[in-house]
C-alpha cells in the first residue's frame, strides 16, 4: 500500500495504566459527571443557532488506511465559530454568570438583556491561542458581560481580528501559551475580573470542568449519529481537555466495550505524551513551536489528566508536515471521499491514524485492521483563512466550491 502520509519519526506510547476492557471508574467520574454532561447538553441543545454537526463517512480515505471505516465528525459548522471550542468556553461563561447573579435568571433572559446592567459590571477573561478566546468572547457577547482575551506572541492576525469581532478587548503578551495564562490570572487577581480558563490548575478547577462539560454534547451527539460502536478514537490533545470528554463520553456510553482511545499531538508540545511516559503531569519547556497552534500546550490539565491517566490507551506524536498532509487530502478527498475543510489543529488525529495504519508495527499494537471503524473529531474548520490558504495552496471557499460540484 502507497504511504497516504509519509514521515520519519514516529513516538508512540501504550499506556500500561489503561483500563481497557472495563466499565469507568471512579476517577474519571468525579470529574464528569453524568448529571452534569446532561445538564450541558440540555441548555445547549437550547441555545439558538444549534445544530448538531455531520458525522461523515469516509469510504475512500478508509479503504486507503486499510480499515472498515472511518467517522468524522465536522466541527467546521458548530454554531458561527467553526470549531467545538465553541460549546466549552461559553458554557462556561455562561455557567460562572448564573453563579453571580440572583438565582432563577434564566438563559432566555441574559439573551434577551434583561440582566444587563448587572451583567455589565463582570468582566471574564483568558488566555487563548485562538478557538478557546473566540468561544469566550462570544459567549460574553451573547450574554452581555465585558470580556479581556491575552494573546501570546505567535498567535496569527487573523485569529486576533476574529477575536475582537465580537467585541472583546484584546491584549498581546511575550512568551508562550503558558506565560499568557499566567498573566491572564494575575490581571483578573487584581481587577476582580473571572477568569474563564480552559486549563485546569491547582485551586482552579470549577471552570475548566464546566469547559469540559460543553465539549461532551458533540461526543455525545456522535454517539447518537454512529449506528454502531466504534472500535477505536484518534483524538488531538492541547491541554488534554477535549480527549478527556470524547473519552469520558465513550466510556459513559459504551461502558468496558468502549473504543481504543489514541491521543495525538504534535511533537513540538506533546505535554500528554510526556505525563504518560513519567507517569505524572509533566511540563514541556520551550517555545512550542508548531503549525498546530491549538494544540501548542506545554502543560496538561490536571483536571483533565484525571480522566486520561487510566483511561487513554495509547499516545503518540506527529510533525507539522504530517498535519498539513492531512488537511490536503481531506481538501482533496481521498478515492471519492467528498473534499472537506479542516485546519491545522483538527488533522492530529487522522495523522496519528494514517502513520499507524502504514506502519505494521504499530497497526498490530494498536489492533488495526479491516473491521476497525474508527471516530475522528474534526474539530475545527478553516478557523484562520490565511493560515489555511498558505498551507492547502487554495482558500476553505474554493474547497467548498468543489464540495457542491462533488455530489
Ligand atoms: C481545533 C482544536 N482542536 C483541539 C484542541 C485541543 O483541545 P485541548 O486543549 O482541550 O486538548 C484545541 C485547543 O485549543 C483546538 O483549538
Amino acid at each position: 500500500m502507497k504511504p497516504l502520509i509519509p514521515h520519519d519519526t514516529l513516538h508512540h506510547h501504550a499506556n500500561p495504566r489503561a483500563r481497557r476492557g472495563e466499565p469507568i471508574g471512579p476517577r474519571p467520574r468525579a470529574v464528569l459527571t453524568q448529571e452534569a454532561m446532561r445538564e450541558a447538553r440540555e441548555e445547549i441543545r437550547a441555545w439558538p443557532g444549534y445544530r448538531p454537526t455531520p458525522l461523515l463517512a469516509l469510504e475512500g480515505l478508509a479503504a486507503a488506511a486499510g480499515v472498515g471505516q472511518v467517522f468524522y465528525k465536522d466541527e467546521a459548522h458548530r454554531f458561527s465559530l467553526n470549531s467545538f471550542k465553541a460549546l466549552g468556553g461559553a458554557y462556561a461563561v455562561l455557567r460562572l454568570l448564573k453563579s453571580r447573579l440572583p438565582a432563577g435568571v434564566t438563559t432566555e433572559a441574559l439573551l434577551a438583556g434583561e440582566h444587563r446592567e448587572a451583567v455589565g459590571e463582570i468582566t471574564v477573561c483568558c488566555a487563548t491561542d485562538g478557538n478557546h478566546g473566540r468561544s469566550v468572547a462570544w459567549g460574553a457577547q451573547q450574554f452581555g458581560a465585558r470580556c479581556v482575551i491575552y494573546l501570546h506572541a505567535t498567535v496569527s492576525r487573523g485569529r486576533e481580528e476574529a477575536i475582537a469581532r465580537f467585541g472583546a478587548e484584546v491584549r498581546r503578551v511575550g512568551g508562550n501559551y503558558d506565560d499568557s495564562v499566567r498573566q491572564a490570572a494575575r490581571d483578573a487577581e487584581a481587577n476582580g475580573w473571572f477568569v474563564v480558563s480552559d486549563t485546569s490548575y491547582p485551586g482552579y478547577m470549577t471552570v475548566p470542568r464546566d469547559v469540559m462539560q460543553g465539549y461532551t454534547v458533540m461526543v455525545d451527539e456522535a454517539i447518537q449519529q454512529l449506528d454502531a460502536p466504534p472500535t477505536h478514537c484518534f483524538i488531538q490533545g492541547g491541554v488534554g481537555g477535549l480527549a478527556a470528554a470524547t473519552l469520558a463520553q465513550l466510556w459513559e456510553a459504551y461502558g468496558a466495550d468502549r473504543p481504543r482511545v489514541v491521543v495525538v499531538e504534535p511533537e513540538q508540545a506533546a505535554c500528554l505524551y510526556a505525563s504518560a511516559r513519567a507517569g505524572a503531569p509533566t511540563a514541556v519547556e520551550g517555545e512550542l513551536e508548531t503549525l498546530m497552534a491549538g494544540l501548542a500546550c506545554g502543560e496538561v490539565s490536571l483536571l483533565a489528566w484525571e480522566v486520561l491517566d487510566e483511561g487513554i490507551d495509547d499516545f503518540m506524536t506527529v510533525s507539522d508536515a504530517a498535519a498539513v498532509d492531512a488537511m490536503r487530502l481531506l481538501a482533496d478527498g481521498v478515492d471519492g471521499d467528498a473534499p472537506l475543510v479542516a485546519g491545522e489543529s483538527a488533522v492530529a488525529g487522522l495523522a496519528g491514524l494514517l502513520i499507524a495504519s502504514q506502519e505494521p508495527a504499530l497497526r498490530s499494537a494498536l489492533g488495526l485492521d479491516a473491521q476497525s471503524r474508527v471516530l475522528l473529531i474534526g474539530s475545527e474548520g478553516a478557523t484562520d483563512e490565511a493560515v489555511y490558504r498558505e498551507l492547502v495552496g487554495r482558500s476553505s471557499a474554493e474547497v467548498m466550491a468543489e464540495v457542491a460540484t462533488h455530489a
